[in-house]
């Protein structure tokens, strides 16, 4: 065992999670952000294209007008974002909601240009989930992502890490689903699990396990600093409001709401809410546990900055090893390690 770690940490894939990155948003909400990689799949031909420069927007492509491979060589090269009027937001959504599956596998496309855009749909069902938890039209885009984010992550060896690398960005509880369903999928695959079905399901365990903390006071959840007892009590309740609301969707694989239910709870029986040993929870629970433990590690947070994937790891390798199992956490260390070194491990 000692021989597998010390074999196991130094050929870890480094990603740069550590690295500070400007908030994109326009804080007049006049425009939004996309990701610059939409061009070159052709989802953003169709709107008037901007960019920023220090506080102000500039039309860089009226809609209809083709992109020319000069201007694509200046926005890719300049910044991950392009901005598109916010009025024009529900519009680009919903294409990126028709062509995903095609983005996905779409073979003139790079890897990290499908996880940006993957990423960034993501994030973007999330928050309308959370300020609309009940929606069955934004359940079925949160489906379309864990689908598609299952063909992506079985595309390549490598797909994951981009996955990884973007997921620890952005606002804390919209970039954490992403990353828990992306983690979720990948350790539920390195497990055994091979059917696409059961792979999607789980991803959306992961991106929905945290839908209770829409019914937290936004107040609790974006504190910066830690929370005082009262606000613990509130902020504990989130498994069970949230397994409250899957229940209230129709045709959901019951292991959702089990998730949701039992992801704080651990193998030393000191989570909450109800304080019981994983061991005795479906395993797909436990594994959401540890995808949430590593994407709470690695995601900017109000209050601290989020480590890298190698520290994360040691960090949980060295004081949570008691509350996950030995074996799963073996496998998800696996999937960070340089594919092609991987043989040896
Ligand atoms: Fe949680
Ligand atoms: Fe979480």
């Amino acid at each position: 065992m000692a021989n597998d770690e010390s074999r196991s940490t130094p050929s870890l894939v480094e990603t740069s999670a550590e690295i500070e990155r400007p908030d994109y948003r326009d804080p007049n909400g006049e425009y939004i952000p996309v990701v610059v990689d939409g061009i070159r799949s052709g989802l953003l031909t169709e709107f008037d294209l901007y960019t920023k420069v220090t506080k102000d927007f500039f039309l860089v492509k009226p809609r209809k007008s083709a992109v020319t491979s000069l201007l694509l060589q200046r926005l890719e090269g300049r910044t991950p974002y392009v901005y598109i009027r916010a009025a024009d937001g529900e519009r680009y959504f919903a294409s990126v909601d028709q062509n995903l599956e095609q983005i996905v596998k779409n073979p003139s496309l790079g890897l990290r240009e499908k996880a940006a855009l993957l990423t960034d749909y993501a994030v973007g069902v999330v928050e309308k989930l959370f300020s609309d938890p009940g929606n069955p039209g934004t359940l079925n885009s949160a489906k379309n992502f864990t689908q598609n984010c299952v063909q992506y992550i079985a595309s390549n060896r490598q797909a994951f890490l981009h996955l990884v690398e973007l997921s620890s960005h952005d606002h804390y509880t919209y970039a954490h689903s992403v990353g828990v369903a992306a983690y979720t999928i990948a350790l539920a695959g390195e497990m055994g699990s091979t059917e696409p079905a059961a792979l999607a399901d789980a991803g959306l365990a992961g991106f929905l396990h945290d839908i209770g903390k829409s019914m937290v006071d936004p107040g609790i959840i974006n504190k910066k600093g830690p929370l005082n007892e009262e606000e613990w009590v509130q902020m504990k309740k989130h498994p069970e409001l949230g397994a409250e609301i899957l229940r209230r969707h129709k045709n959901l694989n019951p292991i959702i709401v089990l998730a949701a239910e039992g992801h704080h709870e651990n193998l030393t029986g000191t989570g909450y809410p109800r304080g019981v040993v994983a061991k005795s929870l479906d395993p797909l629970v436990q594994v959401i546990s540890l995808a949430d433990a590593f994407s709470a590690l690695t995601t900017k947070r109000s209050y601290s900055n989020p480590r890298d994937s190698k520290a994360a790891l040691m960090l949980m390798k060295d004081n949570l090893k008691t509350k996950f199992d030995p074996e799963m956490f073996r496998r998800f260390v696996l999937l960070f390690l340089d594919p092609n070194k991987r043989q040896a491990a």
